[in-house]
């Protein structure tokens, strides 16, 4: 086998650092040659969601391979693991696996991995070497990239954490063969969210798109265009003080959605399928948008099995609450993503409350 791996399929410059996306079928056999290569410390920790223990594996193997010492560690599938007593158990046992310094942290699952592993990496020893491996289609295109991380507390999801860049991204295209429909159909909300803000050509391919995963050059090809225009945004705006506010497109009726609902009834992508369709809506009546492209977004959506019709068991009233009770970081009321057309995209917008809650009554 090669030791050295090929070229990322893109760099992005983030702050003083550039962050290597590899993407491709078969890619997790990269992360071994890519740690060794870089030449710093010889230890690479595993942590794996234990739901895609293979990947995990395969990872290992790769690091093994390359020569380097490994230690695996699987964490329970879901949200509830995203938290500081799974830190710290992770943290004990890496150092109880003599991970030091200059030795790497391989996250290898979606986003709840990806963030825990990730702020594992960014505390750990006060920082070591990260790469995500991103195992799900959301994690593809939203969590592994732009360096957020962290864990929840009872108080509220995401409360503790850190921006903390990884040296490399490493996606593994064929591992989505094994992700679930209802998993994949939330990560397409968030593809569908980057065809709107791009436009063009990326909109086109979104609105076309077959069956979900789908052909698997065609599928990397969507891949990188959604992952470009996230590291675009991240690479203007590390620290979330502005522009990258523009990736919340769909997300302040979504949020307000899936809390209503209480975090069971949808999953985050159900809820930000509901949320885009309300956020078109309200540009119709603030912006001017043309009603056709709510059209073919929610025919998008409902052809991959995500709701454009908010359950009945619903409250509108608690999920308006919701919304408004958002951290407000500027003080604005609503502080929505609005669009003027596919990638013509304006930021902190502050529509008629009452045009956003018929737009969310209109879902129901
Ligand atoms: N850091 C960020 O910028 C950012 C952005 C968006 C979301 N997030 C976070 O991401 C999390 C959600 O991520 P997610 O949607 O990837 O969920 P997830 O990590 O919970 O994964 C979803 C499910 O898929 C399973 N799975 C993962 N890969 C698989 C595969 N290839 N085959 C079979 N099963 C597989 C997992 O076991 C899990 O049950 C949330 O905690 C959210 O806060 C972070
Ligand atoms: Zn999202």
């Amino acid at each position: 086998m090669s030791t050295t791996a090929p070229e990322p399929v893109i760099t992005a410059g983030i702050g003083a650092r550039s962050v290597p996306v590899h993407l491709g079928a078969g890619a997790l056999a990269l992360v071994g040659p890519l740690l060794a290569g870089a030449g710093a410390g010889d230890g690479a920790l595993v942590v794996v969601d234990g739901g895609v223990a293979y990947a995990g594996e395969q990872v290992a193997q790769s690091c093994r391979e390359a020569g380097l010492r490994v230690a695996v560690i699987s964490v329970p599938a879901g949200e509830a693991s995203k938290n500081l007593g799974e830190l710290e158990r992770l943290s004990r046992e890496a150092a109880r696996a003599g991970i030091r310094r200059r030795d790497a942290v391989v996250a290898v699952g979606g986003g709840v991995v990806g963030d825990l592993a990730g702020f594992l990496a960014a505390s750990y020893q006060r920082g070591v070497r990260l790469v995500q491996a991103p195992t799900t289609l959301l994690a593809m295109v939203d969590s592994s990239l732009g360096g957020k991380t962290g864990v929840d507390l009872p108080e509220g999801k995401n409360y503790v954490g850190a921006v903390y860049q990884p040296e490399a991204v490493v996606m593994d295209t064929s591992v989505l063969a094994t992700l679930s429909a209802r998993e994949l159909s939330c990560g397409f909300a968030e593809v569908v969210k980057y065809g709107l803000l791009v436009g063009g050509e990326l909109m086109d391919m979104v609105a076309a798109w077959p069956d979900l995963p789908g052909p698997d050059a065609e599928l990397a090809d969507l891949i990188r265009r959604c992952a470009e225009c996230k590291l675009e945004v991240v690479a203007e705006d590390e620290f979330d003080l502005g522009r990258r506010a523009i990736l919340n497109l769909g997300h302040t009726v979504g949020h307000g959605i899936e809390a209503a609902a209480g975090y069971d009834l949808y999953h985050h992508g159900e809820a930000i399928s509901l949320g885009l369709l309300a956020a078109l809506r309200v540009s119709e009546h603030s912006l001017d948008l043309a009603p056709e492209w709510r059209d073919r977004t929610a025919a998008t959506l409902a052809r991959h099995g995500l709701p454009v019709r908010l359950d009945p068991s619903v409250d509108v009233d608690q999920v308006v609450e919701i919304m408004s009770r958002d951290k407000k970081s500027d003080g604005r009321a609503l502080n929505m993503v609005l669009l003027r057309a596919p990638g013509d995209v304006l930021t902190h917008q502050d529509p008629d409350p009452a045009v956003v809650r018929a737009a969310i009554e209109e879902l129901a």
